[in-house]
């Protein structure tokens, strides 16, 4: 993959929440800019990388991941938590229940290590890329991953994704979490999307959906 994009992100196949993501960006024909946390070391070798790596994770192996260019607030790239759910019963329709924006930390890649949460459209206004315009087409991705999803695992009732979106304003969806964190929502200052998530966990659909 790097030598099909100048920059990839390799992440523990066996879960991470962002502490051992590495990010790896090509830097000349042989050499490798390596940035994990908030460390940054350059190796002169594709086999040295390659060791390097193997040590690092032993057990799981990474999935690989084009690095997308987040937009910035502040020289901090950010990315939003979209929550889609559906009631018990799986024909019914999913729906974004909540929303956030987590801003990285001073010095990191990744989004959810010691990271600031706000409001979607705080953080779109902050990063002068967009407004509401932009969120209501990331939800729609969300539902529209989600309904995809669902027809897969029929058991399935809340995703929480991780959406991108880059400095030309395209949404990428990072990862789905089948058991997203609420504590987030728990903590915005405006309470009602967690009350809305915790009713819809527990509400069952009507029969005709
Ligand atoms: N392809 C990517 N390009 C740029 N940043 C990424 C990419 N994948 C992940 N990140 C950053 O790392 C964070 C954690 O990655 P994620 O895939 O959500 O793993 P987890 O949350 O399970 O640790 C993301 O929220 C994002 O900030
Ligand atoms: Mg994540």
């Amino acid at each position: 993959m790097l030598l099909q994009y100048q920059s990839v992100v390799l992440k523990p196949r066996n879960g991470s929440y962002g502490r051992d993501i590495v990010f790896i960006k090509r830097n000349g024909p042989n050499a490798y800019r390596i940035h994990n946390e908030q460390n940054a070391v350059t190796m002169r070798d594709t086999d040295k990388l390659l060791k390097w790596l193997r040590r690092k994770n032993r057990s799981g192996g990474y999935i690989v991941q084009r690095r997308l260019q987040l937009t910035q607030i502040q020289h901090k790239p950010f990315d939003i938590r979209i929550m889609v759910q559906r009631k018990k019963g799986s024909s019914s329709t999913w729906n974004v229940t909540g929303s956030y924006a987590k801003v990285a930390a001073q010095g990191y890649l990744v989004t959810n290590v010691t990271s600031r949460t706000i409001p979607v459209l705080e953080a779109l206004r902050l990063a002068r890329i967009g407004d509401r315009g932009l969120l209501v087409k990331a939800e729609r991705i969300a539902r529209l991953a989600a309904q995809r999803l669902g027809e897969r695992y029929p058991k399935l009732r809340t995703v929480g994704f991780d959406i991108g979106i880059d400095r030309k304003r395209r949404i990428w969806i990072i990862e789905g979490n089948y058991q997203p964190d609420l504590r987030p929502f728990r903590l915005l200052r405006d309470s009602s999307m967690y009350r809305r998530i915790l009713w819809y966990k527990n509400i069952k659909a009507k029969k005709d959906g």
